[in-house]
């Protein structure tokens, strides 16, 4: 625990309802022994800045789409250019804003833009750290979505450009700017669950979609798709559509399931505990069902352990991702301490409070005298 609150401080705190959260929007239910905590509404228009800013859009493919689409419903922001190496997706791009939208296949044209103030980058992985660091230098504000680098060394590179061009640079994984984690720190550091025990994150997915087995376009040939440039400084390959829309599926471009899933659940957790990450890990799994070609395993499970820090315990946290789930998809994010347990959404904290029981139970007593009974 962060705060050494105590239990009595928590349960006053939380009886306030939506006061404890400075008046943040959510909705306190109780069942049994649970509270689950509901967002209420999102509102974009409390972030919103003063001054209108133009946009652009770096990779139009499904997240960069999602991205754009909710920057778009902060007041003052205008969409002014959308680059893609796919013709398809540029023509999507002004079937979804408009046919003035200046399009291109190539990013520099962006940057090299005046009226460009950030932009989104929302490429496979192996594009980031160019990206972000040429638009920095260019002057722009970024959203770099996760994960931020596609190899280690890459990070410190962005780091250094952040902080050379002073320019905004913020890496989009969304748990970070979400409310259920900022309710989940706040319980957390208030002692809801007491210390940490066990983290258990498990993303379970039953579907060709889930498993990064996109579509593929029938118009998609070297004319509509520029391959030789999504390569970069990948390993050189001949045209290949399939490697060019599934790339998460390949080493060259994407970062597996531990980069491009775990990203998610470490940032979280890490927020929520204000933690700087584990010392060990154990990690297996395997590529068990989806042999179209990719490279990277379809199960993965990795064992964390985490030593005892200032603001948590010794701990320990498993990781699962299951692209074969059989039962169909799901996932948890459960913190377990000593005293309760707090599962964690996007926009939901649910929080069960409950007492280790040390009473013997029926369970053990058989073997023991009346006496002792
Ligand atoms: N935050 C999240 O929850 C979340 C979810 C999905 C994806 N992502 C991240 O978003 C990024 C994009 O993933 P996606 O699922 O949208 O992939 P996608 O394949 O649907 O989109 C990527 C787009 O980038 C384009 N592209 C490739 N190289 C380019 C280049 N050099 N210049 C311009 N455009 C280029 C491709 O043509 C494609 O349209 C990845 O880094 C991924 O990890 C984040």
């Amino acid at each position: 625990m962060k705060k050494n609150k105590s239990r009595r401080s928590f349960i006053k705190k939380a009886a306030l309802g939506t006061a404890a959260f400075g008046g943040a929007p959510y909705i306190i239910a109780s069942k049994g022994n649970k509270e689950i905590l509901l967002k209420r509404e999102y509102l974009l228009q409390e972030h919103t800045a003063n001054d209108n800013i133009n946009l652009a859009l770096i990779g139009s493919g499904i997240q960069g789409i999602y991205d754009t689409s909710t920057a778009l419903k902060v007041a003052g922001v205008k969409l002014v250019a959308v680059c893609d190496l796919y013709s398809g997706r540029l023509a999507r791009a002004k079937e979804l804003w408009g046919n003035d939208l200046f399009t291109t296949r190539d990013y520099r044209e962006i940057l090299s833009r005046k009226d460009v103030d950030a932009v989104i980058v929302a490429t496979p992985d192996h594009w980031h750290k160019k990206i972000t660091i040429d638009a920095l230098n260019a002057g722009k504000a970024v959203y770099c979505e996760k994960p931020m680098i596609q190899k280690f060394e890459e990070g410190a590179q962005i780091i250094e450009a952040q902080k050379r061009s002073k320019a905004i640079c913020q890496i989009g994984s969304q748990g970070m700017s979400s409310l259920g984690n900022e309710k989940a720190k706040q319980l957390y550091e208030d002692g809801a669950i007491g210390d940490m025990v066990l983290l258990d994150m498990y993303n379970d997915r039953y579907s060709s979609e889930g498993a990064w087995q996109y579509p593929i376009p029938a118009d998609a040939n070297p004319q509509t798709v520029d391959f030789d440039t999504f390569l970069g400084n990948a390993p050189k390959h001949a045209f290949d559509t399939t490697r060019f829309f599934r790339w998460r599926n390949y080493k060259d471009y994407g970062t597996g399931v531990a980069g491009d899933l775990f990203v998610h659940a470490f940032s979280t957790l890490h927020y929520i505990l204000d933690s700087k990450g584990p010392n060990r890990a154990l990690s297996t799994g395997g590529l068990r069902y989806w042999n179209d070609g990719r490279d990277v395993p379809d199960v993965t499970l990795t064992f964390y352990d985490y030593s005892k820090t200032d603001t948590h315990a010794a701990f320990n946290a498993s990781f699962r991702v299951n692209f074969i789930a059989g039962s169909g998809d799901g996932g948890g994010f459960r913190l377990i301490g000593t005293e309760g347990a707090m599962e964690v959404g996007q926009n939901s904290v649910t929080l069960i409070r409950s007492k280790l029981g040390k009473i013997p139970s029926n369970y053990s007593m058989i073997a023991y005298t009346e006496a002792e009974q």
